[in-house]
């Protein structure tokens, strides 16, 4: 079986809810969290960046624009990336009108105030390093966050935290700061390319369309970095006939916004 539960061995895939319960509440929110919990999902998703005066900020975009009202409320301030604008200033935005008048004065989370927020739910958290070429030093500086909040003990490290992103050099950086720390590579590498990877991570998350049978088998027969099968989570399924298919190759994760309606899915088979 695999290590966090999912796909080798047949059971049904983990779900985890893509920026929250991105669905449902606005993305990558404490609202988006507490969709989650309310929803029974273990496992959340999030993207992390960093503020001009150096703090870590829950966020997809590089940019405030589409899921904030940054535009009002600083209009001489293009193209507003999240890097030139200080933790104060984008505490100041509304992160939730835009995805519905019931979420008005919803905020951009701290990475601090995101962790809080999932430890208050017991969830897990598959956190997402993003942009980290416009970040030096934004793996450390997740760690000691992660650190300071307890999510590195021993007991919890193994079992509630994987660290992922698009850049492997990222991943590979975590892997080597902090080795009891579990990593996935976001992207669908080659079957030659999985020996290298496999030396700094333990997942390998592609997007949904880009697989195959073939491709999950050929993954999992390789050993990831703390000597499990490498596993794969597959990324964003919101349909059920695409959650079917991925569940039919034998993924071991799914991420999707609707986490419920994914878990109902697989759940019937
Ligand atoms: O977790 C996988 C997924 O989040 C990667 O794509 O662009 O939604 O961060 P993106
Ligand atoms: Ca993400």
């Amino acid at each position: 079986t695999s290590a966090l539960a999912g796909g080798i061995g047949g059971e049904p895939p983990l779900v985890i809810a893509h920026r929250g319960a991105s669905a449902y509440a606005p993305e990558n929110t404490l609202a988006a969290v507490d969709e989650a919990a309310e929803r029974d999902i273990e496992w959340v998703e999030n993207d992390v960046q960093r503020t001009k005066d150096g703090e870590l900020v829950v966020l997809h975009d590089d940019n405030l624009r589409r899921t904030t009202d940054v535009e009002e409320v600083f209009p001489d301030r293009a193209p507003w990336k999240v890097k030139d604008f200080t933790t104060a200033e984008i505490a100041r935005l509304d992160a939730g009108s835009w995805f519905g008048p019931e979420y008005a004065g919803t905020r951009v989370p701290t990475l601090e105030q995101y962790l809080r927020r999932v430890e208050r739910h017991h969830q897990k958290l598959l956190l997402e390093i993003k942009n980290p070429v416009l970040y030096p030093g934004i793996e450390q500086q997740t760690l000691k966050v992660l650190g300071n909040e307890g999510w590195l003990d021993r007991k919890h490290v193994g079992t509630r935290l994987i660290v992922q992103s698009f850049s492997a050099d990222s991943i590979r950086t975590v892997h080597a700061l902090k080795p009891s720390v579990r990593t996935g590579f976001l992207g669908t590498p080659s079957v030659a390319e999985l020996p290298a990877y496999s030396e700094f991570t333990d997942l390998i998350n592609p997007s949904h369309g880009s697989i195959s049978t073939g491709w999950v088998a050929a993954v999992h027969a390789f050993t990831g970095a703390h000597g499990s099968p490498l596993e794969v989570f597959a990324w964003t399924v919101d349909k059920a006939s695409d959650a079917r298919r991925v569940a039919g190759y034998g993924v071991d994760g799914i991420i999707s916004n609707k986490p419920d309606a994914v878990r109902e899915a697989v759940q019937d088979g």
